[in-house]
């Protein structure tokens, strides 16, 4: 695997490649590998002949200094969890890299970006992800790019804003990797005290009650999000939000009678989790 910093050097070493017709695939990470990235890293080499994956913790997307800084980091331990699942290139560029001095330009997708994880962490988070993702987007100009659906308005994001720009991009959303109590997996896990690890599995628990009282034809949002609650507030979490949404637009429904989506995010300590499930009617 071969670690690359600047935008010149990704360009020089993907001509190659690319002129000999092989397909390129990019997981873009923020790094703090985990058991959801190597799957995203796995699926890539499946459809891919080269992978690249980006390391960098976008200062663009967060709202909170604190949240910044605290972001866990361990290139060295990254790197050689990249190069056991066989990544072909890392690149991991510095912050001037990516915004030199005098970048003014921001990338803003529209009405998806202002609900929910737009609304709670402020519109300027998608606009970062936006922007950086544009950028990597250009930078190695991948075949195929993979995201994670815990994620899942990001992913709508992103999909959006490739389309909208004719990016000459697939995007490919894969299934979320579970802990073993359900937790989905994150980077921001290990920032959990042991008390709050064993109180965050109430957020999938939450979204699970959601799912059994649909397949049991259960159809009124509002008795399912109470339920969902209920779930949380058992954990001692106050939840930011338990909705259920269009999984294509995040618009709120009333009613389950079509494809649905339940979205919840909430802090456990000092975390903010998020996590989703879609949501399917027993068949009748
Ligand atoms: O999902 C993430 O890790 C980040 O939002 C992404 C897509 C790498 C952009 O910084």
């Amino acid at each position: 695997m071969r670690t690359l910093r600047t935008v010149s050097e990704v360009r020089a070493a993907l001509r190659r490649p690319r002129s000999e017709g092989r397909r390129i695939g990019l997981v873009p990470t923020m790094g703090a590998f985990h058991e959801g990235h190597a799957s995203l890293f796995r699926r890539a080499h499946q459809d891919c002949d080269e992978v690249v994956v980006s390391l960098f913790v976008n200062p663009a997307q967060f709202n909170d200094r604190a949240d910044l800084v605290a972001y866990p980091r361990d290139e060295r331990r990254d790197a050689a969890i990249a190069a056991e699942l066989r990544v072909d290139y890392l690149f991991a560029p510095t912050v001037e890299e990516i915004y030199p001095h005098g970048f003014s330009t921001s990338v803003s997708v529209g009405a998806i970006s202002e609900v929910l994880e737009g609304e709670h962490r402020g519109r300027e988070h998608f606009d970062g992800v936006a922007t950086v993702v544009t950028k990597l987007f250009n930078i190695i100009a991948p075949d195929i790019a993979y995201f994670g659906q815990k994620d899942a308005q990001q992913t709508l994001v992103i999909r959006r804003l490739a389309e909208d720009l004719n990016l000459p991009v697939e995007v490919e959303v894969c299934p979320t990797v579970r802990e073993p109590d359900g937790l989905a997996m994150s980077s921001r896990n290990q920032l959990l005290s042991p008390g709050d690890r064993a109180r965050a599995a109430a957020l999938n628990r939450s979204l699970q009650t959601a799912q059994a009282l649909v397949a049991a034809g259960q159809a009124d949002v509002r008795l399912i999000t109470a339920a969902a609650e209920t779930e949380l507030r058992n954990a001692a979490i106050q939840p930011e939000y338990v909705q259920i949404v269009d999984p294509d637009t995040f618009a709120p429904l009333a009613r389950i009678d079509r494809p649905a989506l339940a979205v919840v995010a909430a802090r456990v300590g000092t975390v903010r989790l998020i996590d989703n499930q879609m949501l399917s009617p027993s068949p009748r």
